[in-house]
């Protein structure tokens, strides 16, 4: 027996689709091939290319490139490494966010402490920063915004000290959200000897204990965030194997598989990917204009994950062999039918560039 459901378009507000620069790992349009088979019909793109993505001509082409490539709505966030602020100004009116590295992880891109006051100055107040920020770096980051009133979105929380800090300065009123990956909420350390270099990302697995603090506290959380992170199979058996894990194609199958285990709610599930992401990333207008876009999932069907059925050009996912129920039949955007039955019906370039509100 069947079980359709119809959610909204989601919305992923944190991927890396390494287009320029890296596209041995992924492209703009296996990216978004990937985002449609995972029910997402806007995602939100990354800075942290090769060459980063902190200049206003580096953005400009990059979005050229995307355009021709795209089969899902893509939005970006700006990099910075505290030396750009004159360029603020103009990719405003182009970007979502400014994303900052606070701390380390893939492509290096750290931010030098005495450097974020002043972007944090010269920042939009009504547009989001979004943080890599773990542990010290957290507190460094909430007292600047405390100070400046900034809009920050701490990225990937995981462990219960780091939500723990979070709720507190939402308690204090401070204009903070935070998101949480898949992988954090279904993988834990005990993974780490199975997965091996597959199971390597930052912030890195943590305890059940942790992990249970995040479901408990699911209602301080705002957003999921697949951090859609590829790599090659290559690199990552290498013998530096960088951090991260693809996630698109597997984020709504692990969130509804929840849903049937009554650990989650369809309602959490469109807060979280959807009615959230795009209140906090100022993208309601587009998605009001884009009110066509829409998933059909059939929440009885169950099905293994598997690496060969992936759109991500990385082939792989940390959930290969998870048994999950819930499975996504059709989506649509602005009524165009553009993924049926594991098929891409999209043309490459059908996609647009997500502008903010
Ligand atoms: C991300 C990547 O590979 O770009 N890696 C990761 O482990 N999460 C970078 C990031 O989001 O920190
Ligand atoms: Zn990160
Ligand atoms: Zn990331």
């Amino acid at each position: 027996m069947t079980q359709k459901l119809i959610l909204p378009g989601l919305i992923d507000p944190h991927v890396h689709l390494r287009d320029p620069g890296q596209t041995q790992k992924e492209d703009f349009y296996t990216g978004t091939c990937a985002a449609l088979a995972g029910g997402f019909t806007t995602i939100l793109d990354m800075p942290n290319n090769l060459t980063p993505i902190t200049t206003a001509e580096r953005l400009d082409e990059k979005i050229k490139i995307a355009k021709g490539k795209i089969v899902c709505d893509v939005g970006f966030h700006f990099g910075s490494m505290g030396d750009n602020v004159d360029e603020f100004k103009e990719v405003g009116q182009k970007v979502i966010g400014l994303k900052l590295y606070l701390s380390l992880t893939t492509g290096g891109f750290v931010i030098p402490k005495g450097k974020v006051e002043k972007v944090f100055r010269v920042w939009s107040k009504r547009k989001v920063i979004l943080l890599h920020a773990e542990d010290d770096t957290l507190d460094f980051a909430i007292n600047l915004a405390k100070e400046h009133r900034n809009k920050i979105h701490i990225c990937h929380i995981s462990t219960a000290s780091d939500l723990k800090q979070i709720i507190k300065a939402k308690e204090e009123g401070l204009r903070i959200t935070c998101g949480v990956t898949p992988h954090h909420l279904f993988l834990t350390d005990q993974d780490v000897k199975r997965l091996g270099p597959f199971g390597k990302m930052k912030p890195k697995l943590t305890s059940k204990k942790d992990q249970a603090f995040l479901w408990k506290n699911l209602k301080f959380i705002d957003v999921v965030e697949s951090d859609h992170a590829p790599h090659t199979k290559e690199e990552k058996e290498s013998n530096n194997p960088p951090f991260g894990v693809p996630g698109l194609e597997t984020t709504l199958p692990l969130l509804l598989t929840a849903v049937s285990e009554k650990r989650l709610t369809i309602d959490d599930i469109i807060r979280l990917c959807h009615t959230n992401p795009a209140k906090i990333f100022g993208i309601n207008r587009f998605n009001d204009l884009n009110h066509q876009s829409r998933v059909e999932v059939d929440l009885s069907q169950e099905y293994t994950i598997e690496n060969k059925n992936l759109f991500t050009k990385c082939e792989w996912s940390p959930f290969e062999g998870f048994k999950v129920k819930g499975k996504v039949l059709r989506v649509f955007i602005r009524g165009k039918k553009v993924f049926e039955n594991g098929k891409i019906l999209a043309k490459a370039g059908f996609g647009q560039i997500i502008k903010p509100d």
